[in-house]
């Protein structure tokens, strides 16, 4: 009787035992995805009330386990670490307590365990557990040329994606400069995402696809290999280059050189040009209008010719003077009795000057109304006028020397002592 009690017993244990399982023992899921992590419980009859608790450890026997969810008749409390991510999807009658997670990470790579509790149920299957693996598609790899694609020469054709998980695998496709698929070198390698290419040619010219590709997803990325000849490197363009700039800056030196030389020239003409007026004595002769004139005949820009002409005039008689002077301080000497009546006579000369200056200013203004006249034929008037002023001076300046003569031909008869003046002076005559 004993036993037979006891059998019904674990006979209706066995039928009323609660009985927690998950479908599989592993779940793949990209990061970033929202999942549900699926629990079902069959309980051993209507359960008055189902407490559901979900956590989470890192898989081994002996590994702390975390709460992410506890689901109590009245009420679901999900600690702060899964606040917003966790929920459940409770179904009592159809015996459902699924997790909801949403934007998984890396971080969710581990093992996922779901608890039933039913008062007066505690007995069969009360936990099931899950691995879940989160995957990363491979980021869009990076293709890159390693070496110098030139004829004869060995390369490399690089191709990585920063992440994936599991690790992806590469593969390389050619296509020629048509794009159309061809087969690979024979002597080609492909280990790890690295082509490596040898004795490239212009055959081995055209585009080269990389895939990166794990479980889940994949991406790929291309490069475009075009082969040249040794010749068409850098080097020689930089060559060229320089080549154009080095004949550039001969150019360039060549005309500051001649600038250099215009200019030294144009300063020593200035220079020349300055130092005529102070040369001779003549300045003192010269009226105060003179300068003036100069100046406005340098506004004209007459040619630098026609100014050393004038010059060359103006020395001849600055000599001539020179001469005269020397010769008269040597009369002087022996003419200091003179001196009131010379000084008188000086007077004279100067008053005369003066009146000769009057006439120098007439003269001036005389050839102002006439330039404004024929301004349109000014080229032939300068020329024309600078003869005429030309001689006209020299006439001045010769009918100056004989003044200058004068006093000593009038002079020399009034001398008291005639016998002072040196038998061997040399004759007035030769000047
Ligand atoms: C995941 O769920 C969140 C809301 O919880 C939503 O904003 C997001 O777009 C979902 N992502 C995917 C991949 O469905
Ligand atoms: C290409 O890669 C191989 C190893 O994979 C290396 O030994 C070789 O030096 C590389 N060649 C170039 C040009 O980078
Ligand atoms: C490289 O290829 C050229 C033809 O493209 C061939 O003449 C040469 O012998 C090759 N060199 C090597 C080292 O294989
Ligand atoms: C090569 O890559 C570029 C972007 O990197 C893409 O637009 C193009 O379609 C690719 N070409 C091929 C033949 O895959």
């Amino acid at each position: 009787m004993v036993v037979v009690v006891s059998l019904c017993f674990v006979v209706f244990s066995l039928a009323g035992a609660l009985k927690v399982s998950i479908p599989k023992p592993e779940y793949e899921h990209a990061r970033g995805d929202n999942i549900t992590l699926p629990c079902n419980f069959l309980p051993k009859g209507k359960p008055p009330m189902v407490i559901i608790i979900w956590t989470v450890n890192l898989g081994g026997p002996s590994d702390p386990a975390t709460m992410i969810l506890t689901r109590y008749p009245t009420s679901t409390d999900v600690p702060p670490l899964y606040e917003g991510r966790a929920s459940l999807a409770l179904d009592i009658a159809k015996g459902k307590a699924d997790l909801k997670l949403s934007s998984i990470t890396l971080q969710d790579n581990k093992v996922f365990s779901c608890r039933v509790q039913i008062p007066g149920d505690d007995e069969g299957k009360l936990v099931d557990s899950v691995r879940l693996v989160v995957l990363v598609a491979p980021s869009k790899p990076v293709c890159a040329l390693q070496g110098t694609a030139e004829y004869g020469q060995n390369v490399n054709l690089t191709c990585l994606s920063a992440e994936g998980s599991p690790t992806p695998v590469y593969s390389w496709e050619q296509r020629d400069v048509r794009n159309t698929p061809r087969l690979r070198d024979p002597r080609t390698t492909d280990r790890g995402g690295i082509l490596s290419l040898y004795n490239i040619s212009m055959d081995t010219s055209g585009y080269f696809i990389c895939t990166s590709k794990n479980k889940i997803r994949s991406a790929s990325c291309n490069i475009t290999l075009k082969v040249l000849p040794p010749s068409m490197n850098l080097g020689s363009s930089a060559g060229i280059i320089g080549g154009v700039i080095a004949v550039l800056l001969v150019l360039a030196l060549i005309i500051l050189i001649c600038c250099c030389c215009k200019k030294r020239k144009q300063r020593e003409a200035e220079k020349y040009a300055m130092a005529t007026p102070e040369e001779g004595a003549f300045a003192d002769k010269e009226p105060v209008g003179n300068g003036k004139r100069r100046d406005s005949r340098d506004e004209e820009e007459r040619s630098e010719y026609d100014r050393r002409v004038i010059t060359d005039d103006r020395r001849v008689v600055d000599d001539d003077r020179r001469v005269v002077n020397d010769d008269r301080r040597v009369v002087n000497d022996d003419r200091r009795v003179d001196d009131d009546d010379r000084r008188s006579d000086y007077t004279a000369r100067r008053s005369d000057y003066d009146d000769r200056r009057s006439d120098f200013d007439d003269r001036r203004s005389d050839y102002d109304d006439r330039r404004s006249e024929y301004s349109d034929r000014r080229d032939r008037y300068d020329d024309r006028d600078d003869r005429r002023r030309d001689d006209r001076r020299r006439d001045d300046y010769r009918n100056e020397s004989d003044r200058y003569d004068e006093p000593y031909d009038d002079a020399e008869p009034a001398r008291p002592k005639p016998p002072s003046v040196p038998n061997n002076k040399p004759p007035r005559d030769t000047y």
